[in-house]
């Protein structure tokens, strides 16, 4: 039998070990927080990508009364970036959640969903996403999307050998 292990870094930092753009980053997710139309969940979460030109873009989760029509605050910014930023390359998300008027103490990772939508760009844009998830006792930083989800399925997969194209 042969095997191999996957191995993920998460760092976790507090406020004073973080950069002031990382620190910004996280404090327009908190905000985005507010944003959340979340009336059965009653869970806000915020997302904030980072641009490499810096400019910042958020997104919150959006419910409906068919809960799966809902989405969450990752994958609305992310869309949104697309749609409006086409081709722009994102170095950075932090993501951030409150429940009955507190930001979690530990953080929120992305669930599987986000996490495919997230390997799409980063697959796309040959370049890593940093991922900084926010929680009151420390914030734990990641540095792709891929060490969230290793074994990945991406657009690699779907490739034709060049002899049948
Ligand atoms: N949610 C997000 O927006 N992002 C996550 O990473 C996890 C969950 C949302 C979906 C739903 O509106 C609520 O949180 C409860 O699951």
């Amino acid at each position: 039998m042969k095997q191999y292990e996957i191995r993920t870094h998460v760092n976790v930092l507090n406020w004073e070990e973080m950069s002031e753009m990382e620190r910004e980053l996280i404090q327009r997710a908190k905000q985005a927080t507010e944003s959340s139309y979340s009336p059965y969940s009653h869970f806000q979460v915020g997302a904030a990508l980072r641009l490499q030109n810096g400019e910042i873009i958020v997104g919150s989760n959006q419910e409906n009364a068919a809960y799966p029509v809902g989405c969450c605050a990752e994958r609305t910014a992310l869309f949104w970036c697309g749609a409006n930023r086409p081709g722009a390359r994102i170095t950075h998300i932090a993501i951030a959640a409150q429940t009955q008027g507190h930001f979690t103490e530990d953080p929120i990772a992305p669930c599987g969903m986000c996490r495919q939508a997230l390997l799409e760009v980063e697959h796309h844009q040959r370049g890593s996403i940093k991922v900084l998830l926010y929680g009151e006792d420390g914030t734990h930083c990641v540095d792709s999307v891929k060490a969230l989800m290793p074994l990945t399925f991406n657009a690699d997969c779907l490739e034709i050998e060049k002899d049948t194209e």
